[in-house]
């Protein structure tokens, strides 16, 4: 089996690709990855370890095709994971964000039409509209049990504004769903939650949770940021396994089950709040480091999040395994084995 994987030097692709390569026999995994962010030198190399090739190429650039490195390439599956996944760096610099998330899933559905390859994307749950999901949770106090019962599920609506990263996602499912039609290519499209764990290093715009632990760890500043700067805003966590161990079923049964979107997340059990995070976060690092507030809330930014997996439950025997306890552990680990080389870059 050969499996491609787009953005493979990122934190999801490099972690997959290892994945399936140790769990899947007589599997090839190849990345192709431009290295735009500079922790993603350190994916590379580890990669290597693991006898996985990166094609170092910009993916969103027209001369790609002509590559004859990539018409060497075999790709029974494409697994998408490439973008800029930020949504605030999706407002300061759209041009990047729209060539790196919609123009690559165009380039790629080239080489997928070309190789017949069966693509699984990685969407996001920003794809839903920013003022439903607000609208939704408005009225509901912070801690109400009432928060348990309000999940957001596929039929939610994506009606802008969603975010100009959500937009470049949305735009890039519908772009599947057109190829899939023209071409018969086979996909999933999994809109994924906040994805933390093991390997995920602690940059803002990778992700809040290895940032927090991050900032924790070295007595960095932080904030709690918009709806007040109480730090109430909350999200469900997925760890990385975990979604790891999705992929390798959807794989096996894209034959079965394909032409599907899904929401994958870690659901209520896996939902925190900051203020929740910082007291994780102190437990562990025995930092206890002054949290500023920021009282102006980003255009972008949700107050409240949670994953509703019913429908990727109701078609697979996957379930979410990991919990917070363990998620906070495994990402602080990690952050630590690599604390030499994450102070020079990050
Ligand atoms: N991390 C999350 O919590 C999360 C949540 C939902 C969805 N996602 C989606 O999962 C995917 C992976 O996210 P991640 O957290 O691993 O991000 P990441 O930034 O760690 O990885 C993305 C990789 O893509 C590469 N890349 C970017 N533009 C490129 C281009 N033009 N050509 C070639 N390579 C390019 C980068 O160098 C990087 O290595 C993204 O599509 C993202 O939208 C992530």
């Amino acid at each position: 089996m050969h499996i491609l994987i787009p953005g493979g030097c990122g934190f999801i692709g490099s972690s997959i690709a290892i994945y399936l390569k140790q769990n899947i026999k007589n599997c090839v995994v190849t990345t192709i990855d431009n290295l735009s962010r500079n922790t993603s030198y350190l994916n590379e190399k580890k990669l290597k370890k693991h006898n996985i090739k990166n094609i170092k190429f910009n993916l969103s650039s027209d001369k790609y095709l002509a590559q004859a490195d990539l018409n060497r390439i075999r790709a029974d599956f494409i697994i998408d994971c490439c973008a800029e996944p930020s949504v605030e760096i999706s407002k300061a610099n759209p041009h990047l964000v729209f060539n790196s998330n919609l123009k690559s899933t165009l380039n790629l559905l080239e080489i997928a039409k070309k190789k017949k390859s069966k693509i699984i994307y990685l969407s996001t749950s920003r794809v839903y509209s920013i003022k439903k999901i607000n609208s939704l949770f408005s009225k509901i106090k912070y801690k109400s049990k009432l928060l348990k019962k309000v999940k957001v599920n596929e039929n939610f609506s994506v009606e802008s504004p969603v975010s100009l990263y959500g937009f470049t996602k949305l735009s890039s499912e519908i772009l599947i769903k057109e190829y899939s039609f023209l071409y018969n290519i086979k996909y999933i499209i999994n809109r994924c939650g906040v994805v933390s764990g093991y390997g995920q290093f602690g940059k803002q715009d990778q992700g809040f949770l290895s940032m927090w632990l991050w900032r924790h760890l070295n007595k960095l500043k932080i904030y709690y940021q918009g709806f007040g700067g109480y730090g109430q805003q909350v999200r469900d966590i997925l760890d990385i396994n975990d979604l790891c161990i999705l992929i390798k079923e959807q794989l096996s049964k894209i034959d079965k089950i394909n032409n599907q979107t899904f929401n994958v997340g870690g659901g209520i059990k896996n939902a925190l709040s900051l203020i929740e995070l910082t007291n994780y976060s102190r437990s562990i690092t025995f930092n206890n480091i002054k949290i500023r507030k920021k009282i102006k809330t980003s255009k972008y930014d949700l107050r409240y999040f949670v994953t509703d997996n019913k429908k990727v439950y109701s078609k697979y025997k996957w379930r979410v395994k990991k919990g917070l306890n363990l998620i906070i552990k495994e990402t602080v680990k990690s952050l630590i084995q690599n604390k030499k080389s994450l102070h020079k870059i990050l």
